[in-house]
């Protein structure tokens, strides 16, 4: 309801370069898994149901309200054309937030901050309270650091540049998260000024105004470092994939899937599988990889936007993308599925195959060197080694049909368009230009002509070398 006390709005600060990424990208669009850095953050703040979502923005502003504009969050966009701090970020946001919302606050940068943890924030200001996530960092570099009162109540935040030699002591970190009700968090901002180290607008300065003004503050520990560790650089992008990728592989494990080895599996979408899969080392899976029970999937294979049906084998080194795959399918090694292919039950397709927007019928099989594109296959075929369907003319693309049963020989060229009907024949080495009609043997090729005494060609008159 928009005007329940407890409605939330989250505030996504965005605005930054991130000059340490050395990149003509701006930072929150360096992907983590295959989504973007800022699509993380937005698919988990999308996860507690806010009534609206802000992202300030500015550094390349349009480019990443492009990137992002189809989001499920909807984001309403804030610009911010200088930026001048954290604080200053959120006074550019605030106007657009209802007073009695709970505001969130989050950073675009901190792709893997937990559903949990953010709503543990909320609580806390659901509450009346401002809840700051902290975590306690082996080496907390350059974070801000918690500092508390003897009785441990958390007094204010200050930043690395402005801290003491003591104050950087502290392994109690600012995660940057906070959560507030915006009217209460309007009233601190309006106080905040940029008399510090760095002269930048600090938000972490409301924590001691809230403290002044008998706001209790609440420290939030975070579940993992990793869930508020931030990218500033590519090596800190890097490391945060390899924990984004186990997590992955944990997930995968706990559906029942065996891995080879979980950290030479990469996922970058969403994987579903059914019971007692198993993939191999050096799997990448992207885009929507639906898997049934009893899938194999060998090493090295890339498999993209795809459904694999119950006991399919996928054998190394195969390439999927954008293919329905039925049960008990055996696919590869090495052979490459493109958009637009089907396959019902029991196709094999091998090695150094090539489908693409073909329609393959049960138990059908292509077991070597054939390219199968736009074209229909029925049931029972076999489609001998270096069969290739000749679909495009130089300018526009044909269909092959090919009925049930069919056997086409090997090394046969089939020139769409082109319909050959049910338990037709091809011979090996045809060319196929017109209809081979139902149970009809189809022969295009010169033929074989023996000449008896000819000449051997010998090295007479040739230079020896
Ligand atoms: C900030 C915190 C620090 C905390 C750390 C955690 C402040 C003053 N400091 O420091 O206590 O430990 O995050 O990562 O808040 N941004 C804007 N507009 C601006 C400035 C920043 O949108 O004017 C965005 C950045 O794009 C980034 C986020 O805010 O997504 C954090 O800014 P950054 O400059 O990285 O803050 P830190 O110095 O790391
Ligand atoms: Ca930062």
């Amino acid at each position: 309801m928009a005007d329940s006390p407890s409605a939330l709005e989250v505030v996504v600060l965005a605005a930054g370069q991130g000059t340490r990424m050395r990149s003509s990208r701006p930072k929150v669009l360096h992907e983590l898994g295959g989504r973007t850095l800022l699509t993380h953050v937005l698919d988990t703040a999308t996860s507690l149901e806010p009534e609206a979502v802000h992202v300030v923005v500015g550094h390349q502003a349009e480019r990443v309200q492009a990137v992002l504009e189809d989001h499920p969050a909807a984001p309403c966009w804030v610009m911010q054309s200088q930026q001048l701090g954290t604080g200053h970020a959120m006074l550019e946001a605030l106007p657009g937030v209802a007073d009695d919302s709970t505001v969130l606050m989050v950073y675009g940068d901190v792709p893997l901050v937990g559903q949990d943890t953010l709503k543990r924030a909320r609580a806390v200001a659901d509450g009346g309270g401002l809840a700051v996530v902290t975590a306690t960092f082996e080496e907390p570099a350059q974070l801000g650091r918690i500092l508390r009162d003897d009785s441990g109540a958390v007094r204010a935040i200050v930043e690395y540049a402005d801290a003491s030699q003591e104050e950087r002591a502290i392994r109690e970190i600012n995660s940057g998260i906070m959560a507030l009700r915006a009217g209460a968090m309007k009233q601190l901002l309006a106080k905040i000024e940029p008399h510090n180290a760095q002269g930048e607008y600090y938000v972490t300065d409301i924590i001691a105004l809230a403290v002044a003004a008998g706001i209790p503050v609440h420290a939030v520990e975070a579940a993992s470092e990793a869930e508020v560790t931030g990218v500033n650089d590519r090596s800190q992008l890097a490391s945060l994939e390899r924990v984004y990728q186990r997590g992955e592989a944990e997930r995968l494990m706990a559906s029942g899937v065996t891995l080879a080895d979980p950290d030479r599996l990469d996922v970058r979408g969403d994987v579903s599988a059914g019971e007692d899969c198993f993939i191999d080392v050096n799997v990448v899976l992207e885009g929507r990889v639906a898997l049934g029970s009893n899938v194999s999937i060998g090493a090295g294979c890339v498999i993209k936007d795809a459904v694999l049906g119950d006991g399919v084998c996928v054998e190394p080194h195969t390439v999927i993308d954008g293919a329905e795959v039925a049960t008990g399918c055996q696919l590869g090694p090495f052979a490459r599925l493109r958009p637009g292919t089907v396959l019902a039950e029991e196709v094999k397709i091998g090695n150094f195959v090539e489908t693409k927007k073909a329609v393959i019928g049960a138990g059908s099989k292509a077991s070597h060197l054939t390219y199968l594109g736009d074209a229909t296959l029925g049931a029972g075929c076999n489609v001998g080694a270096g069969t290739v369907t000749c679909n495009y003319d130089g300018i526009n693309k044909h269909r092959t049909e090919i009925g049930d049963a069919v056997f086409v020989g090997t090394n046969s060229t089939l020139v769409a368009p082109l319909t050959i009907a049910n338990e037709a024949y091809v011979a090996a080495g045809s060319t196929i230009t017109t209809t081979v009609g139902a149970a009809e043997l189809g022969v295009g090729r010169g033929r074989q002509r023996n000449i008896k005494g000819w000449t051997r060609p010998d090295r007479r008159g040739r230079d020896k070398d």
